[in-house]
């Protein structure tokens, strides 16, 4: 995630002139190769599908003073997206719209949180009914909107993960579960993955493993990293390792039903625990699916396995959630933490455990949280809930994400610097190298390239894995496939002109 300020290389207007000019360029069809690109001319500019949508004319801060404003008042640490970071004006269900009325197509939700749709009417209707009525109370009274959310929330989890904790952001949450474990244990160490993402929280960065987090303070006592089993990047990994429909291009003489390379990661997993932490420990965290280190799939099992380890050693296992991706390794975990969508962007977040550990935690200590629960928040939360449901959006997520990730695998056939393509439902990560042979990460430079093409065609895309190398793909869980197939034609056309680029 790059930006700086000080460099901007063109004019700012530039971009914008540029891409009323893209806008007139003839439609390339997914099936052109990138030579035939070169003859059309650069900056093919697939046709964006439609929206009904009117955004209201934008009448706040001009561009420059934003950038005035962010430079001397926001904090100057690097993240926002772009060379010339977009001035977000108005969300529509999947599509944000800019400060100049420019259409993007929103692919990352906020970092993977605008579940249900940007400005959900059904959610939006909800808030503003509560907004109304009654914003905040604190724990200290009771009020129907948590105890409708809490009964809503622990229906959609199996026994006996019953217990509801609410607080107002993911980190806080993986806090909380890093008490739980070990108030409920009474050991320390906690086990996270290398390339684990939990939180920046100061506790929640010892979990976290990523290099661009780590700093020279201290912080993160009694946290153990482990490798992670990425079946892409990491030592092993074969052809049908992966619960996805797409698997990576290495080769592998496994049965269907085995897997040597989770049998290995395995392994590395028991020389940690034999060799790197004490003999009890509280407990350990895993994402179903790593999401900041770019949609990192383990092998099937592997986390059964692991599970089993930990809980042989006195240890809790937590699961650091999408809904609920613990389902598909066929684990149960006692501690599930969850942040993002579950408020499609309200700031809110949960640890539901069974009854045993949360009233190990009550035990030792009074815990207390001003704002978490409050009256706005579970509102939202059930709207989020009931719209998952009455809307099928976990159906259109398998089906919508399944379509895409099949026609996303197809450009690793078309383009050496595509080395990998994974996911499962509409959590997708594309993962580009300098060749499938080396699988050396493609440079930063390059990838923040496609990106911004990406950008200019109208499709915003995320950005993970520890050398940035990833194309993180989660929108709404809305989508349609005609919008699907805009974004394979988007990315399609970016790694032709990147092609086209690195042939000049
Ligand atoms: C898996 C996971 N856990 C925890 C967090 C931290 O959430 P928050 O930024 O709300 O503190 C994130 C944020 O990206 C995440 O992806």
């Amino acid at each position: 995630m790059t930006l700086v300020w000080r460099h901007l290389p063109r004019p700012l207007c530039l971009v914008t002139s540029t891409l009323r000019i893209l806008e007139m360029r003839p439609f390339l069809s997914l099936g052109a190769s990138w030579k035939s690109v070169t003859k059309l001319g650069l900056h093919t500019r697939p046709k964006m599908p439609p929206c009904d949508f009117t955004p209201e004319k934008y009448q706040s801060l001009g561009y420059n003073r934003v950038l005035e404003i962010h430079k001397k008042h926001l904090s100057p640490v690097v993240t926002a997206f772009f060379q010339k970071p977009l001035l977000l004006h108005q969300g529509h269900m999947e599509w944000l719209f800019d400060a100049e009325g420019n259409r993007y197509l929103d692919f990352f939700s906020g970092i993977v949180t605008v579940s249900v749709g940007h400005c959900h009417p059904k959610v939006n209707a909800v808030a503003q009914k509560q907004l109304g009525r009654l914003w905040h109370t604190s724990a200290i009274f009771f009020h129907a909107p948590i105890h409708e959310y809490a009964e809503k929330l622990a229906a959609l989890l199996p026994e006996p993960l019953k217990v509801i904790f609410l607080v107002n952001s993911g980190s806080e949450a993986n806090d909380l579960a890093m008490l739980m474990a070990r108030a409920h244990s009474n050991n320390i160490e906690i086990i996270s993955f290398r390339g684990a993402y939990h939180g920046c929280s100061p506790y929640t960065l010892g979990l976290t493993n990523v290099g661009t987090y780590k700093m020279e303070l201290p912080g993160g006592i009694g946290c153990q990293p482990t490798m992670c089993p990425d079946v892409f990047r990491g030592p092993w990994g074969g052809s049908h390792c992966r619960d996805s429909p797409v698997q990576t291009i290495r080769k592998c003489s496994c049965a269907p039903d085995c897997c040597q390379a989770k049998d290995l990661y395995i392994e590395q997993f028991k020389d940690m625990l034999n060799t790197s932490v004490a003999k009890s420990i509280a407990g350990f965290f895993a994402e179903p699916i790593q999401g900041v280190n770019g949609v990192v799939q383990y092998p099937k099992g592997f986390l059964k396995e692991a599970f089993e380890l930990v809980r042989a050693r006195g240890g809790v296992c937590i699961a650091d959630e999408h809904f609920w991706g613990f389902q598909t390794h066929d684990v149960l975990p006692d501690i599930v933490t969850m942040a993002k969508g579950i408020g499609n962007g309200f700031p809110m977040a949960a640890v539901v455990t069974t009854p045993e550990i949360a009233k190990s935690l009550a035990k030792r200590l009074q815990h207390f949280n001003t704002f978490g629960g409050n009256p706005l928040a579970c509102a939202v939360g059930s709207a989020v809930l009931e719209v998952i449901k009455e809307e099928n959006l976990q159906g259109n997520s398998q089906e919508v994400g399944t379509y895409m990730l099949l026609k996303f695998a197809k450009l690793k056939d078309e383009f050496e610097i595509v080395g990998d393509v994974r996911g499962k439902g509409l959590m997708i990560g594309i993962e580009m190298v300098q060749d499938k042979k080396s699988r050396q990460p493609l440079p930063q430079e390059e990838v923040n390239k496609i990106h911004e093409d990406c950008k200019n065609m109208g499709l915003l895309v995320g950005k993970g894995g520890i050398f940035a190398q990833t194309f993180r793909i989660a929108p709404p869980m809305c989508i349609t496939k005609l919008e699907a197939d805009f974004a394979v034609e988007v990315f399609h056309s970016a790694l032709t002109q990147h092609m086209e680029r690195r042939a000049k």
